[in-house]
């Protein structure tokens, strides 16, 4: 009765509030069929529990849907004795299913293991069920530097499991970054650069993060054209499977990064040279970008998304981070304006439906980002065409600093994870209460909850605690909400274990006063001495 007055509540509260007012991204759909939807979930959950997926009955019901909101619903069938879930897509109702395992069942599948314990029979759900609705549109997943610090080497079979993680945590808003370099090599073939231009553009595999963001180039390379092959092909499955989930891939969108030679192919194009990234050095840094001004800038920006298109299809959204660490040249609103227009005139050129999705980390840097420079930059695209993320808002939050963004949709995201470190930290205190604030913010224009750490596998009660907010009213009783998770972690209820686990939320999972983490801060980590103080850093000249 208590449970099913709770949801009731949820479905009332779901209803009224924040409604979003982004008709645009009713475009952003999955083109997958229902049918196509409920055979990709079904396979889903097929792949974690093969013994017991038949006593599932997964299916995808489009109509479900509220407005912008997902919703699934969990109810025993007594004819048949299956679960019956349904979502409003694939996503959804392997969320569903999750949710099912999770808080009926007792179970836990975290990217690094699982523990499937599912009581025989099912617990059963009378009718009329369940109906929980998400809280918002969106759940995003990764930072654009997760695939150099977790995911370069992955191979189909770790894609696999990711996606599946990912369908289970109801997360509709993925990056599929792999396979761009083909797509690049193509364009700037077509535009007459050698391959010998490309080996001194491209970077090596572990350092396509930061080469696509103009950050560094040439490093570790050439990139083998094996390489560049293989991760197309490879994103073809990515592709095919995300969508077939319902998902909406974001894939990437072009920042005017461009060989340093360009001169000798066009010599009447203006370029500029941007800054030295990190302690590299040309030729590794100071990388070349086509000036916004220039017409080439847009033009070299369509044919990427065209070319995009043609390989890959699209569900319309783009990510690229002009700026990454690197402040732009000037200052001057007109200019930061022209940036961000340069942008999105690509891509729109391209696919008139474009959506832009950026990264807010830029705005860290709040000594060049003062209120002017940020709304020139966010407010150069029309409303609802740019989506945001708020990258670190567990700890620095720019949301209410730029008054939600100047009105732009954003995405409320825990970075949490810097480089891959794997000491044991998190702001559970934040992470419970940053998103509801931020939605019940007076027209706010948050859109979603996200995950961006920048290296996953570590401190897996953060990213499952900060994906619970995509759901159910926040915030929630920590302590509670911890020894749910200590049992179904270990499948077991046991005294010590979870007074083991509260004493971790109390401190090293209530760490609300800065970064925690500052790449290598951490005592097994460091350099032996009584005064621990030095980080070992990955720069070799601090070994
Ligand atoms: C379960 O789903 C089946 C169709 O797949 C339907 O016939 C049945 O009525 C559903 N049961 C409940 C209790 O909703
Ligand atoms: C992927 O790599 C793992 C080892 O890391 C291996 O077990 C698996 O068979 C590989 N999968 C494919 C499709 O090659
Ligand atoms: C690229 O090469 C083709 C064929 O040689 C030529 O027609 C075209 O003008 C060249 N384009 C540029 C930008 O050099
Ligand atoms: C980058 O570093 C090189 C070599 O130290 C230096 O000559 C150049 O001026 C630097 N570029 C910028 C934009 O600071
Ligand atoms: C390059 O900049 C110069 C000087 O600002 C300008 O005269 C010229 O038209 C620009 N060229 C292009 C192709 O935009
Ligand atoms: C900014 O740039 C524009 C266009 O180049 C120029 O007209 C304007 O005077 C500049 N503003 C400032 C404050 O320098
Ligand atoms: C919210 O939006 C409405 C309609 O655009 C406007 O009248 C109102 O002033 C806004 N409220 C705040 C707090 O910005
Ligand atoms: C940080 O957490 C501690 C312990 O939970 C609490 O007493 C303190 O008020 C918190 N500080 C901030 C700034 O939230």
């Amino acid at each position: 009765m208590k449970l099913l007055l709770y949801f009731l509540i949820i479905t009332l509260v779901g209803r009224n509030e924040g409604n979003n007012h982004f008709p645009h991204f009713r475009k952003l759909k999955s083109r997958a069929t229902a049918s196509v939807q409920t055979a990709a979930a079904q396979d889903v959950v097929r792949r974690l529990i093969p013994d017991r997926a038949e006593e599932f009955n997964i299916q995808v019901d489009p109509q479900l849907a509220e407005g912008d909101k997902d919703v699934f619903t969990l109810v025993t069938d007594k004819v048949t004795g299956k679960i019956n879930i349904t979502g409003n897509a694939g996503v959804v109702a392997t969320w569903g299913f999750y949710h099912f395992l999770k808080f009926h069942c007792g179970c836990h599948v975290s990217w690094g293991g699982q523990q499937l314990n599912i009581p025989k029979p099912l617990p059963v759900i009378e009718a009329p069920g369940h109906r929980m609705v998400s809280n918002d549109q969106f759940r995003y997943y990764e930072n654009v530097c997760t695939v150099s610090y977790s995911f370069v080497w992955y191979n189909w079979t770790d894609w696999e499991r990711q996606i599946d993680w990912m369908a289970l945590n109801g997360i509709n808003l993925p990056l599929a970054f792999n396979g761009q370099e083909a797509i690049m090599q193509r364009v700037f073939t077509n535009m007459n650069f050698t391959q010998k231009d490309l080996d001194d553009f491209f970077t090596g595999p572990a350092f396509l993060a930061w080469f696509r963001m103009g950050n560094i180039q040439k490093w570790g390379g050439p990139l083998p054209q094996s390489w560049i092959n293989d991760q197309l092909v490879l994103q073809h499955r990515i592709l095919r499977r995300m969508r077939s989930l319902g998902m909406i891939p974001v894939l990437a969108g072009f920042g005017g990064h461009v060989p340093a030679n360009i001169k000798k192919l066009y010599p009447n194009v203006n370029v500029s040279t941007l800054t030295n990234w990190s302690q590299f050095k040309p030729p590794y840094s100071g990388t070349t970008i086509i000036n916004f001004d220039d017409p080439l800038f847009a033009e070299v920006g369509r044919r990427f998304i065209e070319e995009t298109i043609k390989e890959l299809g699209t569900n319309h959204v783009y990510a690229t981070d002009l700026f990454n660490e690197m402040r732009p040249k000037s200052s001057n609103i007109t200019y930061l304006k022209m940036s961000g227009a340069a942008i999105y005139k690509g891509m729109v050129s391209a696919d008139p439906d474009a959506v832009w999705v950026m990264q807010g980390w830029l705005f860290q840097d709040s000594s060049f980002w003062k209120l002017p420079q940020a709304k020139a930059l966010l407010t150069s695209v029309p409303m609802g065409r740019m989506i945001v993320l708020d990258l670190f808002a567990e700890i620095r939050p720019l949301w209410q600093k730029y008054d939600s963004f100047f009105g732009q949709p954003f995405v409320w995201c825990m970075l949490h994870n810097y480089g891959g470190t794997m000491d044991l930290y998190g702001d559970i205190e934040s992470v419970n209460v940053g998103p509801s604030t931020a939605r019940s913010y007076p027209n706010s224009s948050m859109i979603g909850i996200g995950i961006s750490p920048e290296g996953i596998n570590q401190n897996y009660v953060m990213y499952e605690f900060m994906l619970d907010q995509g759901i159910g009213p926040g915030p929630k009783n920590i302590a509670e909400w911890i020894s749910g998770y200590a049992k179904r972690r270990y499948g077991v209820e046991n005294r010590y274990i979870d007074i083991g686990w509260q004493l971790l939320r109390g401190t090293v999972y209530s760490c609300n006063k800065t970064i925690h983490d500052a790449h290598g801060n951490v005592v097994f980590t460091g350099r032996p001495h009584l005064n621990m103080k030095e980080a070992v850093s990955f720069v070799t000249n601090h070994f």
